[in-house]
Protein backbone atom coordinates (compact mmCIF):
# COMPACT_ATOMS: atom_id res chain seq x y z
CA UNK A 1 0.00 0.00 0.00
CA UNK A 2 2.16 2.98 -1.13
CA UNK A 3 0.35 7.01 0.39
CA UNK A 4 2.25 9.86 -1.18
CA UNK A 5 1.19 12.82 0.05
CA UNK A 6 2.80 15.83 -1.01
CA UNK A 7 3.21 18.48 2.10
CA UNK A 8 3.84 21.94 0.89
CA UNK A 9 5.91 24.39 3.61
CA UNK A 10 3.01 26.64 5.31
CA UNK A 11 3.06 28.50 7.95
CA UNK A 12 1.93 25.53 11.11
CA UNK A 13 5.37 25.19 11.16
CA UNK A 14 6.38 21.86 12.95
CA UNK A 15 2.98 21.42 14.54
CA UNK A 16 1.61 21.06 11.52
CA UNK A 17 3.29 18.31 10.60
CA UNK A 18 3.44 16.93 13.61
CA UNK A 19 -0.52 17.04 12.79
CA UNK A 20 -0.26 15.90 9.38
CA UNK A 21 2.04 12.80 9.83
CA UNK A 22 -0.92 11.71 12.47
CA UNK A 23 -3.68 12.17 10.19
CA UNK A 24 -1.93 10.34 7.67
CA UNK A 25 -1.34 7.61 10.17
CA UNK A 26 -5.14 7.56 10.86
CA UNK A 27 -5.70 7.32 7.30
CA UNK A 28 -3.96 4.16 6.61
CA UNK A 29 -5.32 2.36 9.32
CA UNK A 30 -8.82 2.33 8.86
CA UNK A 31 -11.11 1.12 11.15
CA UNK A 32 -12.99 -1.77 10.11
CA UNK A 33 -16.85 -0.94 10.05
CA UNK A 34 -18.75 -2.78 13.38
CA UNK A 35 -21.92 -4.80 12.23
CA UNK A 36 -24.95 -2.81 12.92
CA UNK A 37 -27.63 -4.40 15.26
CA UNK A 38 -30.42 -6.12 13.17
CA UNK A 39 -33.96 -6.01 13.84
CA UNK A 40 -33.87 -8.37 17.14
CA UNK A 41 -31.08 -5.74 18.49
CA UNK A 42 -28.18 -7.65 18.14
CA UNK A 43 -25.79 -8.19 15.28
CA UNK A 44 -26.31 -11.07 12.77
CA UNK A 45 -23.16 -13.65 14.12
CA UNK A 46 -22.65 -14.71 10.63
CA UNK A 47 -21.53 -10.77 9.41
CA UNK A 48 -19.96 -10.58 12.94
CA UNK A 49 -17.32 -13.79 12.23
CA UNK A 50 -17.14 -12.53 8.37
CA UNK A 51 -15.91 -9.62 10.34
CA UNK A 52 -13.02 -10.83 11.67
CA UNK A 53 -12.30 -12.85 8.76
CA UNK A 54 -12.24 -9.43 6.95
CA UNK A 55 -9.64 -8.21 9.41
CA UNK A 56 -7.17 -10.96 9.76
CA UNK A 57 -7.60 -11.67 6.04
CA UNK A 58 -8.10 -9.20 4.00
CA UNK A 59 -7.78 -5.97 5.11
CA UNK A 60 -4.28 -6.05 4.59
CA UNK A 61 -4.88 -5.59 0.71
CA UNK A 62 -8.09 -3.96 0.97
CA UNK A 63 -8.19 -1.96 3.42
CA UNK A 64 -9.30 -1.09 6.87
CA UNK A 65 -12.69 -0.13 5.42
CA UNK A 66 -12.62 -1.51 2.51
CA UNK A 67 -11.59 1.22 0.82
CA UNK A 68 -9.09 -0.13 -1.06
CA UNK A 69 -5.00 -0.06 -1.53
CA UNK A 70 -3.01 -3.40 -3.21
CA UNK A 71 -6.14 -4.48 -3.76
CA UNK A 72 -9.44 -2.77 -5.21
CA UNK A 73 -11.42 -1.30 -3.23
CA UNK A 74 -14.52 -3.63 -1.94
CA UNK A 75 -16.74 -0.94 0.15
CA UNK A 76 -19.13 1.41 -0.33
CA UNK A 77 -21.47 -1.08 -2.55
CA UNK A 78 -18.06 -1.80 -4.92
CA UNK A 79 -18.75 -5.75 -4.92
CA UNK A 80 -22.96 -5.31 -5.16
CA UNK A 81 -22.37 -3.30 -7.99
CA UNK A 82 -19.65 -5.16 -9.44
CA UNK A 83 -21.33 -8.69 -8.63
CA UNK A 84 -24.99 -8.23 -8.95
CA UNK A 85 -25.17 -12.13 -7.83
CA UNK A 86 -23.17 -13.13 -4.88
CA UNK A 87 -22.27 -16.24 -6.33
CA UNK A 88 -20.05 -14.38 -8.43
CA UNK A 89 -18.31 -12.67 -5.88
CA UNK A 90 -17.89 -16.33 -3.75
CA UNK A 91 -16.23 -17.95 -6.83
CA UNK A 92 -13.75 -14.85 -7.04
CA UNK A 93 -12.69 -15.13 -3.58
CA UNK A 94 -12.64 -18.99 -3.44
CA UNK A 95 -10.26 -19.39 -6.81
CA UNK A 96 -8.53 -15.87 -6.32
CA UNK A 97 -7.61 -14.11 -9.74
CA UNK A 98 -4.62 -12.24 -10.78
CA UNK A 99 -2.98 -10.43 -7.32
CA UNK A 100 -5.64 -11.68 -5.41
CA UNK A 101 -5.52 -15.01 -3.35
CA UNK A 102 -7.61 -18.03 -3.84
CA UNK A 103 -8.88 -18.72 -0.46
CA UNK A 104 -10.79 -21.86 -1.29
CA UNK A 105 -8.07 -24.01 0.60
CA UNK A 106 -7.79 -21.51 3.31
CA UNK A 107 -11.23 -21.15 4.38
CA UNK A 108 -14.56 -23.25 4.28
CA UNK A 109 -17.88 -22.21 2.39
CA UNK A 110 -19.23 -20.97 5.33
CA UNK A 111 -16.84 -18.74 6.22
CA UNK A 112 -15.81 -17.50 2.51
CA UNK A 113 -20.10 -16.63 2.71
CA UNK A 114 -19.59 -15.18 5.86
CA UNK A 115 -16.50 -12.54 4.62
CA UNK A 116 -18.28 -12.16 1.61
CA UNK A 117 -21.60 -10.93 3.32
CA UNK A 118 -19.96 -8.55 5.57
CA UNK A 119 -18.05 -6.78 2.15
CA UNK A 120 -21.42 -6.67 0.94
CA UNK A 121 -23.54 -5.68 3.70
CA UNK A 122 -21.32 -3.51 5.81
CA UNK A 123 -18.75 -2.12 4.41
C1 LIG B 1 -2.39 -10.19 -1.08
C2 LIG B 1 -3.39 -9.17 -1.22
C3 LIG B 1 -4.85 -9.57 -1.13
C4 LIG B 1 -5.50 -10.19 -0.09
C5 LIG B 1 -4.92 -10.66 1.24
C6 LIG B 1 -6.88 -10.25 -0.47
N1 LIG B 1 -7.07 -9.71 -1.71
FE1 LIG B 1 -8.79 -9.56 -2.73
N2 LIG B 1 -7.82 -8.83 -4.33
C7 LIG B 1 -6.49 -8.51 -4.39
C8 LIG B 1 -6.14 -8.02 -5.72
C9 LIG B 1 -4.78 -7.57 -6.18
C10 LIG B 1 -7.34 -8.06 -6.47
C11 LIG B 1 -7.53 -7.69 -7.94
C12 LIG B 1 -7.42 -8.97 -8.74
C13 LIG B 1 -7.43 -8.74 -10.22
O1 LIG B 1 -6.54 -8.09 -10.72
O2 LIG B 1 -8.35 -9.23 -10.88
C14 LIG B 1 -8.37 -8.54 -5.56
C15 LIG B 1 -9.69 -8.69 -5.91
C16 LIG B 1 -10.71 -9.03 -5.03
C17 LIG B 1 -12.11 -9.06 -5.38
C18 LIG B 1 -12.71 -8.69 -6.72
C19 LIG B 1 -12.96 -7.19 -6.73
C20 LIG B 1 -13.55 -6.70 -8.02
O3 LIG B 1 -13.90 -5.49 -8.06
O4 LIG B 1 -13.68 -7.46 -8.97
C21 LIG B 1 -12.80 -9.44 -4.25
C22 LIG B 1 -14.30 -9.61 -4.10
C23 LIG B 1 -11.80 -9.66 -3.22
N3 LIG B 1 -10.55 -9.40 -3.73
C24 LIG B 1 -12.11 -10.06 -1.94
C25 LIG B 1 -11.16 -10.41 -0.99
C26 LIG B 1 -11.48 -11.02 0.28
C27 LIG B 1 -12.87 -11.33 0.77
C28 LIG B 1 -10.29 -11.25 0.91
C29 LIG B 1 -10.07 -11.90 2.26
C30 LIG B 1 -10.60 -13.25 2.43
C31 LIG B 1 -9.22 -10.76 0.04
N4 LIG B 1 -9.79 -10.27 -1.11
C32 LIG B 1 -7.88 -10.79 0.33
C33 LIG B 1 -5.59 -8.67 -3.35
C34 LIG B 1 -5.84 -9.29 -2.14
Amino acid sequence: MTHEVTTRPRRGGRVGTAVAVMLLAAACASATPEVPAGPDGEPDPVLVEGRQIYRNRCAGCHGGAGEGGRGPRLGGGAVVEAYPDIADQVAVVTDGRGGMPAWGGVLDEAEIEAVVRFTREVL
